[in-house]
């Protein structure tokens, strides 16, 4: 799909379709009043017999006559002008591309990242259309059979832009959002794709793929030996009763100067979570492929990394394996030993998360990072506390907070803060290790954090419970590609002013 930008009048674009936008109720954008002159009047009196008002969300399409270039006109309700929000944006944009794919139209000129929005740059109105648009199209048709051709896929979009000054800006909002739309689609598929294909071992293969791709970028892919070499204890404790060996992938990027710290995601990677011997209920236990959407998103940074060259170091660790019952696997009761030498009880085998990561995490010391971002679909309690719009994040650093906080905002993927007190950590009490490695039935998403905490108290360090939004449930049941956007945004804030879109 092509991407450009313009400055264009609406009436003489030869296009097979023009969206404009229209406010509730009945207000013509300057695109449609521009197609309203020009037409004599048509948008406005289709306007008046009711056909809609403006509401964001609503569309219609009309058929052009011969006084315009352009075939069709596509109506895009956009709300209240003045009230016009990023929300309202997203909504206004997502209802347009579900309108172009219903209607299986090929080409059309958006003048919907014109219209002034508040919260908004029209550079980053920019970014989020394109990333909106590639992700409108997208479908994950693998491992299907027979190939339908339901329906046909836009080749060609342009993006308006009011202030011909802008355009230079706007073609690297434009880049921007297409390497974080690929992003989003290399950690979608991942998450989609299932169990008995997504390995560890598959994860690892595609690591090295993506980074053949790029300069700068390096894979190590550590097996079950040099595990056991850097004494892992907790990880290879959970990766035990499985009949696929563990990994742990370290994907690093240098493309910034050779002395800057790096940045650590270190992304959880269990490709199937039975719950091992504390064995989860069946129903829904096919989602349990998605647990390794942490480690996806990894992955799927470093592809936005990659493909826009960013002017930063970056390390990605993954510790990928399966989390399943077997008579090697955790029992309930059972003492491991991390990296950091620190002992374990495992009360809760499906509690496999933070024993993966714990080791990561003291893995990821020796990177001396400026900052260690772990991101892990955690806690079915995240999703208890804060359903399916912003992620969990908790963090030993405020500032750390701020930049994944504001970098949520501006790029549409939200987190939203717990607290990380210290007086939860009660709650890992073991009576015979170090701490166990669940806390009891309350607050499941700050004592997960906790655990992890102890890990990582030589580190900034955050953590991002994806839990409730690295995928779907339901009719639309897939992979989001969440936090690549909210991480990429993160990454962009860190490469100076070229990459602010102001
Ligand atoms: N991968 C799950 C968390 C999860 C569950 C995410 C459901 C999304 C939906 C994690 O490994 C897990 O099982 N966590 C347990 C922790 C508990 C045993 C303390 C949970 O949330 O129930
Ligand atoms: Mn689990
Ligand atoms: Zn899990």
């Amino acid at each position: 799909m092509d991407i450009s930008v313009k400055t264009t009048s609406a009436p003489n674009q030869r296009s097979a379709c023009l969206v404009v936008g229209i406010f509730d109720r009945r207000k013509l954008s300057k695109a449609a009043m521009e197609l309203d002159s020009a037409t004599d009047g048509y948008v406005a009196k289709i306007l008046q017999q009711g056909d809609m008002d403006g509401k964001a969300g609503q569309v219609l399409l009309l058929q052009a006559d011969e006084s315009i270039t352009a075939q069709r006109i596509l109506l895009v309700g956009c709300g209240k002008e003045k009230e016009l929000t990023l929300r309202q944006y997203k909504k206004a944009i997502a209802s347009a591309v579900k309108a172009l794919k219903e209607y299986n139209i090929r080409d059309a000129v958006l003048y919907l990242t014109d219209i002034p929005t508040k919260d908004l740059t029209p550079l980053q109105q920019i970014k989020l259309a394109t990333e909106a648009i590639h992700r409108g199209y997208y479908q994950f048709k693998q491992l299907k059979s027979k190939n339908d051709k339901s329906n046909v896929t836009l080749q060609k979009a342009v993006l308006n832009v009011a202030d011909e000054r802008l355009l230079t800006k706007a073609r690297m909002a434009v880049t921007m959002g297409k390497a974080v739309a690929e992003g989003v689609k290399t950690a979608s598929d991942l998450g989609n794709l299932p169990g008995n294909i997504c390995t560890p071992s598959y994860l690892a293969s595609i690591a090295q793929k993506n980074a053949k791709r790029y300069s700068d970028m390096k894979v190590k892919v550590l097996k079950q030996k040099d595990i056991e070499e850097l004494k892992m204890g907790a990880f290879l404790s959970v990766a035990k009763g499985s009949r696929q060996a563990p990994r742990l992938i370290v994907i690093e990027y240098n493309g910034g100067k050779k002395d800057d710290k790096p940045v650590a995601l270190v992304g959880k990677g269990i490709t199937f979570d039975s719950g091992g011997i504390s064995i989860k209920p069946s129903a829904s236990m096919d989602e349990m492929k998605f647990d390794m959407c942490g480690a996806a998103s990894v992955l799927g940074t470093m592809v936005t990394i990659g493909e826009l060259k960013l002017p930063i170091n970056v390390v990605g660790i993954v510790p990928s394996c399966e989390n399943m019952p077997d008579g090697a696997a955790n029992k309930p009761g059972d003492i491991v030993t991390s990296m950091s030498g620190q002992t374990i009880e495992v009360l809760n085998t499906d509690a496999e998360g933070r024993l993966i990561l714990c080791d990561a995490l003291t893995y990821s010391q020796q990177y001396n990072p400026r900052a260690v971002i772990d991101i892990a679909t955690l806690t079915g309690a995240c999703v208890v506390a804060l359903g399916k719009h912003p992620c969990g994040l908790l963090s030993n650093d405020q500032a750390l907070t701020q930049d994944l906080l504001d970098a949520g905002q501006r790029s549409d993927d939200r987190a939203w803060q717990l607290p990380l007190w210290d007086e939860y950590q009660d709650q890992l009490k073991s009576n015979f290790a170090d701490m166990a490695n669940i806390g009891g039935p309350q607050a499941g998403t700050i004592t997960a954090a906790c655990f992890l905490s102890r890990f990582t108290e030589k580190l900034k360090w955050a953590h991002l419970d994806i839990a409730g939004v690295a995928w779907e449930s339901g009719q639309k049941k897939g992979a989001t590609g969440r936090p690549v956007p909210l991480l990429s945004q993160y990454l962009f804030d860190k490469c100076g002013k070229k990459y602010q879109l102001k």
